[in-house]
C-alpha cells in the first residue's frame, strides 16, 4: 500500500480547489460504522487533512478505535480512486495523532499531477452499498475471484470462503446475535437507528428502518428495547432465536465470505485493511456483486484476543476462531482481521441506501481569502 510515500515537494496550490471538491464528496460516500460519518476534512492549499470526529466514532464495537481505521482505510481508496480518475496522484501521509482521541488529524493527503486513468472504479464508488437483504445464492465467478485474490498485499491477504459448512454457518449466527446479548453494543447500535423516514432525512446519518432488511414493524418492535431490560425479554421470547436462523438464512444465500487476514495488527494494518477491503467491495460492486461487513464476528475476534469479551462470549468467538482457521488453512501467526458477505442481489432502491451528511458538515477550506 502506497501509505507514507514521500510527501511531495511539488507545491499543491495548483489543484483546483473543484477537484478537492470532489475527492471529498466521495469521499464522503465512504462506509462508516452505523454510518456515523465520523470523519472531518480541511484543505489549506497544500494538503488536505482527515481528522477524526471522537465523538461520532465513538462506540462499544470501536474498541481502540479499530473500526474507525478501516473505516478510515475506505475513504483513502475512494480519495485515490476519485483523484486517479481526474489526472492527480494522492500521497497519504498517516500522522502519529493516527488512532488517538482528540482532534489531530490522523492522515494528510498531498496530490500531485499523475496520469489520467479510466478508472472503472469511480462508477463503483457511488453504487457501492450495504446490502442486508437476502443475496441470490449463486456461487461467485471465477474471474470476480480472480480479480479479488489479485488485491492481496504483503500485509492484507484476501480470501473468499463458502459458507456451505452448518458448523460455520451457525458459529457466525451465534457471534452475531451477540450484539443483542450485550447491553453496550445493543445501545450504541440503536442510537444510531433512525425509526422513521423523517429522522432518516433529517439527520442524513445512522442506519434509516429502510435500510436494515427488515419490515418497518419489525424495526418498530424495537424502539422500546432502547430500555435494555425490555431486550433482555425480547431475547428470551425468541428474538435471538429468530434473529439467528436469519442471519444463517442470509449466509446460505450469499456467494461466500470475503475474509481479510493478516499477521500482525496496530492502527496502520487497520487503516491498510480498510483499503484492501475498499478495493474488493468496489472490484465486487462494478461486476455486480452486494456486500455486508460481518464486524462483530470479525472484530469480535480481535477484541477476544485483546481479552475484551466476557467469559460467555469468548467460548462463542473461540469455537469460531478454530473453525475459520482451519477453513482459511491460516497458519499460528494470521489472524482474521474483517470479512464480509457477499453474493449477487438484485440492485437497491433509492430509499434502501444509507444517506450522506452535506459536504457544508464535514469540508472546511482554509485555502479561501477570506
Ligand atoms: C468498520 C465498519 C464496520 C461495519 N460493520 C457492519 C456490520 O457489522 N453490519 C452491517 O450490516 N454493516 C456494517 N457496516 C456498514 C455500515 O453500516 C455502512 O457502511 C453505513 O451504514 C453506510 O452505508 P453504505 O455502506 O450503504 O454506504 C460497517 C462499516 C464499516 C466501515
Amino acid at each position: 500500500m502506497e501509505l507514507n510515500r514521500a510527501i511531495p515537494n511539488a507545491t499543491a496550490a495548483s489543484v483546483p480547489i473543484s477537484i478537492i471538491h470532489q475527492v471529498v464528496d466521495h469521499a464522503l460516500l465512504a462506509p462508516s460504522g452505523d454510518n456515523c460519518q465520523p470523519w472531518q476534512y480541511a484543505w489549506n492549499g497544500q494538503c488536505l487533512r482527515i481528522s477524526h470526529v471522537e465523538e461520532r466514532g465513538h462506540h462499544a464495537l470501536n474498541e481502540r478505535n479499530l473500526a474507525s481505521e478501516l473505516s478510515l482505510g475506505t475513504v483513502l481508496t475512494s480519495i485515490e480512486v476519485s483523484a486517479r480518475s481526474v489526472g492527480w496522484e494522492p500521497a497519504f501521509h498517516l500522522t502519529k495523532a493516527l488512532g488517538s482521541l482528540g482532534n489531530e488529524p490522523w492522515v494528510e493527503v498531498f496530490f500531485t499531477p499523475g496520469a489520467s486513468e479510466t478508472e472503472s472504479l469511480l462508477s463503483a464508488l457511488a453504487q457501492r452499498c450495504t446490502n442486508r437483504l437476502p443475496y441470490l445464492k449463486k456461487p461467485f465467478d471465477d474471474e470476480v475471484l480472480q480479480r479479488v485474490h489479485a488485491l492481496s498485499t504483503p500485509e492484507v491477504r484476501v480470501r473468499a470462503l463458502k459458507v456451505e459448512d452448518p458448523a460455520l454457518v451457525n458459529s457466525i449466527a451465534r457471534t452475531e446475535s451477540i450484539l443483542w446479548q450485550c447491553r453496550r453494543y445493543q445501545s450504541d447500535l440503536l442510537k444510531w437507528i433512525r425509526w422513521t423516514d423523517r429522522q432518516t432525512l433529517q439527520s442524513r446519518d445512522g442506519l434509516g428502518w429502510r435500510q436494515l432488511g427488515v419490515s418497518f414493524a419489525q424495526v418498530q418492535a424495537l424502539r422500546p428495547a432502547q430500555w435494555y431490560p425490555f431486550q433482555s425479554v425480547l431475547n428470551k421470547l425468541g428474538f435471538l432465536r429468530s434473529y439467528r436462523a436469519s442471519t444463517r438464512h442470509l449466509l446460505r444465500q450469499s456467494a461466500g465470505l470475503l475474509v481479510f487476514t493478516g499477521k500482525s495488527f496496530g492502527p496502520r494494518i487497520a487503516v491498510n485493511t480498510g483499503r484492501v477491503a475498499m478495493s474488493t467491495w468496489l472490484t465486487v460492486t462494478h461486476a455486480g456483486y452486494s456486500a455486508q461487513p460481518l464486524s462483530l464476528s470479525s472484530l469480535g475476534l480481535f477484541y477476544h484476543r485483546l481479552g475484551f469479551m466476557s467469559e460467555d462470549q469468548a467460548t462463542v468467538f473461540d469455537a469460531l476462531d478454530v473453525i475459520m482457521r482451519s477453513k482459511l488453512e491460516l497458519p499460528e501467526n494470521e489472524s482474521v482481521l474483517w470479512m464480509f458477505r457477499a453474493g449477487i442481489a438484485p440492485v437497491l432502491g433509492k430509499r434502501q441506501r444509507s444517506l450522506r451528511r452535506s459536504r457544508e458538515d464535514h469540508f472546511q477550506d482554509f485555502s479561501a481569502p477570506i
